[in-house]
């Protein structure tokens, strides 16, 4: 599967490695990092830069992609679009806001430990039991399990403002990444009660994405 198979067919996704060139931070997103150390400040660049590369597609890059409340990124021209970044490694993606409702991306270095008491808190039930079947594989899987998870928030929160918990969302790991549902539906009425996430590993990254329709 390629990068822009994470998404549907009308979305850009676009991914930054090595170091973003501070030039390509809008002046009015600049303000949004004043006072981040060099390591943020970078990551920031790198998240900015992919974003910027996908706004080129619809020719908005002069646009700066500002910052909501909740810390998701604001982007121009009625788009829908989500942001990550780890070392080395910024990735965004957009989509048009009339059909996407919420859109989700998350990366994370392959072979990256997940902390055991985070990993208990983001895997349970049958989650937690395909983690123990997975063996030698059980590092990755769990990772994936975080990423698909941070992935759905931003989806999620995009969609509605609602801010899920590791437990509120429920993993199957299938071929291409993951099918999820929320656990209690009936709690978040409105929602989209089942999604999937799918999976792209390259260049020594992990790269989850969740796409809820409008
Ligand atoms: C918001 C969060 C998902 C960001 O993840 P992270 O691993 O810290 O960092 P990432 O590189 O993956 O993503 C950072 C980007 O997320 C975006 N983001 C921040 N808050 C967001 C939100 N509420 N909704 C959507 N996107 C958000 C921002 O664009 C940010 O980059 P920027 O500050 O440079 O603009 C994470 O900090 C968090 O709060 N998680 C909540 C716990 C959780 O994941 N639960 C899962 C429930 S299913």
């Amino acid at each position: 599967m390629s990068l822009a198979h994470l998404f549907s067919a009308d979305c850009i996704v676009e991914l930054v490695l090595g170091s973003a060139r501070a030039e390509e931070v809008h002046a009015d997103e600049r303000a949004l990092a004043a006072g981040y150390g060099p390591e943020p400040a970078a990551l920031f660049a790198l998240g900015r830069t992919a974003a910027h590369r996908c706004l080129r597609h619809y020719g908005l890059e002069s646009q700066p992609v500002l910052r909501g409340a909740g810390g998701e990124p604001i982007f121009p021209g009625g788009l829908k679009g989500s942001i990550a970044h780890t070392e080395g490694a910024g990735i965004a993606v957009t989509g048009p806001g009339g059909i996407i409702g919420g859109i989700g991306i998350d990366v994370e270095r392959r072979g990256r430990q997940v902390n055991p008491d985070i990993a208990r808190k983001v895997c349970r039930g049958p989650e937690a039991a395909n983690l123990e079947r997975a063996g030698e594989n059980a590092d990755e899987l769990l990772l994936a399990f975080f990423c698909a998870k941070e992935a759905a928030y931003k989806a999620f929160f995009s969609y509605s403002g609602v801010r899920l918990r590791f437990e509120d969302v429920e993993l199957d790991p299938g071929p291409e990444g993951f099918r999820g549902r929320l656990a209690e539906p009936e709690r978040w009425p409105g929602l989209p009660k089942s999604f999937r996430a799918l999976t792209w590993r390259g260049e020594g990254l992990l790269v989850l994405g969740v796409t809820l329709p409008s």
